[in-house]
Parts: structure tokens; C-alpha cells; sequence
């Protein structure tokens, strides 16, 4: 069964927005578990321009199902993970300052940096999981990391779909076989919507995890969060 964790940065967003707190970052993640979601994701950018690192631990202390921290590995992000220890960690290459992640780890290239900071996360019982384009060659070098998981990055498939599903996530089931080779779990996330994911969750073999936020707090403003939450789970065990 997929689970479903839902990524609160856009409640941040609206929270820093005023400078106060409303809406309530902590409150809204455990009505977000009581409603239904299987995990909650978090990802602090550099600037702090939604998630903040003082959110983190407030976070990890109400968090009762799986808390996942993602973001690219510098030296304050790993200091702060290493000092949370939340469930799992999912590691982007993202440069400082850009709008959102929209690329994997080009893991052949970084092998040496993932490898030694993935053993950190490890040797203090930290899952780890990579960020990762759905391609069977990155999974593989992705296997000689040590990493426990993979993310596929979703939002190729996301633009894709619209155009052509089965071309769209012919390089997923490809690249998810070979997670299996490599005895690797596979979460997914990016763009995926209430349109695009019963597809992919169908067609992926062993989809544990997808992480979803944009789409789905969007969502929200419409019909509110319990119900969205419904709905997003309706859609993943359809
Ligand atoms: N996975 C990663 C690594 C991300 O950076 C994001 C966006 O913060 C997501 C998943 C969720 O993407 P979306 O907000 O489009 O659902």
C-alpha cells in the first residue's frame, strides 16, 4: 500500500506571510494525521522562506506517523537533521535560491558525497532517501550509495500525462524494475494531483511513499483539508 505524506510548505508560506502564526504550522500537521495522512514532509530551503528550521523539532515532537525532512544536503541542513532525527530524509540537489526542485541526483557524478553523507544520516538511524530522475541508470549507481530509498522526481511524468500516460511513465516502471534489483524503496513526488496519480500509483510496482503538497493544499482552498486528504487516499487505493 502507497502511503501518502503530505508536504505542509505552502502552509508555512501563508504563516510567514504575516509574520504571526496562522495558520497554525504544528496544528495543521496533526489534524493532517487525524484526518488520514500517512506522513507528513517538510522541506526547509536555504532562505527559510516557508518551512524554518526552528519548525523542525515543534514537528518532529507531534509527528506520530512518519516524518520526512527534504532538502539539500549543506553543512546547517545536516547539522539540524542529524539533531531532529526525524524518520527518514530525502536528499535534493537543488542549488540555493531555486523556485522548487526539478531535477535528481545525477548520482554517478556525486557517488563519493552521497556515500559519506548518507552513512551520517544512517549510523543515527535515519532513513535515507535520494531525489532521482526515473532513470534506470541513476537507480543503479543510486544502489552503491547505501541509500535505503529513492524518490522519482514525478514532474516530467506530471506534464507528460497530459500528452501521452503510457509514454509518460514508461521510463518510471523501467527505472522502478531496477530499484527492485537493487533492493531500494521507492517513494515519488512532484506535481502529482488528483488527475495524475491513481495512474502512477497503479504502475509503479511498490510505490511505499508519494509526497505531495502544491496540488494538494491548493486543493484545500477549495474543499477543504479533511476532505482533500479523503480524497488524495481515495485516488491512491483506487
Ligand atoms: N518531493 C520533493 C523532493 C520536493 O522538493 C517537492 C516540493 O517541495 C515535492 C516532492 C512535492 O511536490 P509538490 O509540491 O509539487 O506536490
Amino acid at each position: 500500500m502507497t502511503r501518502l505524506s503530505v508536504n505542509i510548505n505552502k502552509v508555512a508560506l501563508i504563516r510567514n506571510a504575516r509574520g504571526e502564526n496562522m495558520p497554525n504550522l504544528i496544528q495543521f500537521a496533526k489534524d493532517c494525521e487525524d484526518y488520514g495522512a500517512q506522513g507528513i514532509t517538510v522541506h526547509p530551503r536555504p532562505d527559510e522562506r516557508h518551512i524554518r528550521y526552528d519548525d523542525l523539532q515543534p514537528l518532529k515532537d507531534v509527528v506520530k506517523t512518519e516524518f520526512n525532512i527534504e532538502g539539500y544536503p549543506n553543512e546547517k541542513f545536516v547539522e539540524k537533521v542529524l539533531e531532529v532525527k526525524p524518520h527518514q530524509v530525502t536528499l535534493v540537489p537543488d542549488p540555493p535560491g531555486v523556485l522548487t526542485s526539478s531535477e535528481g541526483w545525477d548520482t554517478a557524478k556525486h557517488k563519493g558525497f552521497l556515500i559519506d553523507i548518507i552513512e551520517k544520516f544512517k549510523v543515527n538511524g535515519i532513513r535515507v532517501s535520494l531525489f532521482l530522475e526515473a532513470d534506470p541508470e541513476a537507480v543503479k549507481s543510486a544502489g552503491q550509495t547505501g541509500t535505503d530509498r529513492i524518490e522519482f522526481y514525478t514532474g516530467h511524468y506530471a506534464k507528460n500525462f497530459l500528452k501521452n500516460k503510457e509514454n509518460a511513465i514508461e521510463s518510471h516502471i523501467l527505472a522502478a524494475k531496477e530499484a527492485i534489483n537493487q533492493g531500494l524503496g521507492v517513494n515519488a513526488g512532484h506535481d502529482l494531483n488528483l488527475d495524475n496519480l491513481t495512474y502512477y500509483v497503479n504502475a509503479i510496482p511498490n510505490l511505499l511513499e508519494v509526497s505531495i503538497g502544491h496540488a494538494l493544499i491548493s486543493d484545500a482552498l477549495y474543499y477543504g483539508i479533511e476532505n482533500v486528504i479523503k480524497m488524495y487516499l481515495h485516488k491512491i487505493s483506487q
